[in-house]
């Protein structure tokens, strides 16, 4: 996604004039071989009729490369040295390595004059494994960077459907009235993926979905979801809020796991009429890694107050789907009651992948003479952004990502307390996990999770949206 989204800001002329990249890694290429293996990247990353050989040929003229380790001395100072003699302004260092190299890196730079004002550093998720090691690394980070210079990613933030969200409820005035726990009953956050874990089966075996995809992804879209009105968009008034929610969630641990949690690891099965291989097949060896978690999350603020939010997130599930669904509590007296209409309770549906739509479900007068009395169905106002905006091209979410951090801008990047709180979060929770010996439950590849996530939501009366 890097390349590609910067060759895109490069194409239509908003990377900076003098804009240069640094290619670093421990292979050993020259600049030559460098643009090369970019050219080939792009070749296959980049739609054809989005890629015409002028852009490209210009895009690879900005690029060199130096080889380097951080374990080694010499080829760290060749490095420093080379950033030093490419400099002309600004720099943003995009660390896309890992996490337990982020401190030295940065100790690297600043001890090197790298860190000094005009410079920024970007961090990829996940920042560590647990909320002491989150603390050591940005510990080792703002030591040479200030909180004000550092951008950690989440590339969820940097979708166009995740900012839609904020634009949905703060550049409306009818939902906001009604987003609160006096007219929503329960909320889901759904991100199922139908890939399994692609030959990244090291990393994500030391990490599992509640540390890859909910203490970053999914709870940045619940404190989206959940936040009060920031006073502006800007960074510091929309991670105040986002805080906020963050620090409101109530802590599940060793009593509430077996009732507010359920983890899940996939078996063989089949997706999309195609056969696929358990975790263990792919791992190639035992493991107990979950790969689906679910909860029943509370936040605890006078808003929220006894609303439940399930939040779900696996691999190899039934359907590829990034969603927000919002069910509105029941009409408070029916009057229709007499001829036998049901009233559906109203709801809201954000769709983020795999398209953006808005849907919001509504009682309707089925049409008709029925001599018995009304009848109702249920039915959608629905707005596809494809649709709506059919000129617009899709951005990729690190095009945006990059345009901020280039410019400074932190809205759409995690400060340091977002991503402490939502470990501290997450630590309780998979500490519940080991004190009661909590072993994943084992489901199909191409369904919904294990039996018993059903349970979860059926327990209080609700029902995953499938
Ligand atoms: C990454 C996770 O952060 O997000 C991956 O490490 C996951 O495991 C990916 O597949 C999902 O991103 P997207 O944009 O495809 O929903």
């Amino acid at each position: 996604m890097l390349l590609p989204s910067l060759y895109g800001l490069h194409r239509d002329g908003m990377l900076p004039v003098d804009f240069r990249l640094l290619g670093t890694a421990r292979s050993e290429l020259d600049d030559a071989g460098f643009r090369d293996s970019v050219r080939t990247h792009l070749e296959k990353r980049v739609p054809a009729n989005e890629r015409d050989p002028a852009n490209v040929a210009s895009f690879l003229a900005r690029l060199d490369y130096q080889a380097a380790a951080i374990d080694h001395p010499q080829s760290a100072a060749a490095l420093t040295d080379r950033i030093k003699s490419l400099r002309r302004g600004d720099v943003l260092y995009h660390l896309s390595t890992a996490p337990r190299f982020y401190a030295p890196i940065c100790a690297l730079l600043g001890a090197a004059g790298l860190g000094n004002a005009g410079t920024r550093v970007m961090l990829e998720k996940p920042i560590g494994h647990d909320l002491a090691s989150a603390i050591a690394i940005n510990d080792g980070v703002t030591a040479h960077f200030d909180e004000s210079r550092v951008f950690r990613t989440d590339h969820y933030l940097g979708k166009e459907g995740v900012q839609n969200l904020l634009a949905l409820r703060f550049g409306n005035a009818m939902f906001e009235p009604l987003w609160n726990a006096r007219h929503i009953e329960q909320v889901q956050i759904t991100v199922a993926e139908t890939i399994g874990v692609e030959g990244r089966g090291d990393y994500y075996d030391t990490s599992g979905a509640s540390r890859d995809m909910l203490q970053n992804h999914l709870l940045q879209l619940l404190s989206l979801t959940a936040m009060e009105p920031p006073s502006q968009f800007d960074p510091s008034a929309v991670r105040n809020e986002k805080l906020k929610v963050l620090r409101s969630l109530r802590p599940i641990g060793a009593t509430e796991i077996a009732t507010h949690s359920v983890a899940g690891q996939y078996t063989a099965g089949a997706v999309d009429g195609v056969a696929v291989p358990g975790y263990r097949d792919e791992l190639g060896r035992a493991s107990s890694t979950e790969t689906y978690i679910a909860l029943r999350a509370h936040i605890d603020n006078w808003r929220w107050s006894g609303v439940p939010f399930y939040l779900r997130t696996g691999k190899r599930m039934a359907r590829r789907t990034t969603e927000i669904y919002l069910q509105f509590r029941s009409v408070p007296h029916s009057i229709f009651a007499g001829s036998g209409a049901a009233v559906e309770q109203n709801a809201l549906i954000i769709s983020l992948q795999p398209e953006e739509r808005i849907e919001l479900r509504l009682m309707h007068k089925t049409p008709g003479l029925d001599r018995s009395g009304l009848k109702l169905s249920q039915v959608a106002l629905d707005l596809e952004t494809s649709d709506a905006f059919k000129q617009a091209p899709r951005r990729l979410a690190y095009e945006r990502l990059y345009l901020d951090a280039i410019e400074g801008n932190g809205t759409l990047f995690v400060r340091r307390d977002e991503t402490e709180t939502a470990w501290q979060w997450i630590d309780g929770i998979l500490d519940g996990w080991r004190k009661q010996n909590v072993v994943p439950k084992n489901y199909p590849a191409g369904t919904w999770g294990p039996s018993s996530s059903v349970a979860l939501t059926e327990r209080h009366g609700h029902s995953w949206r499938e």
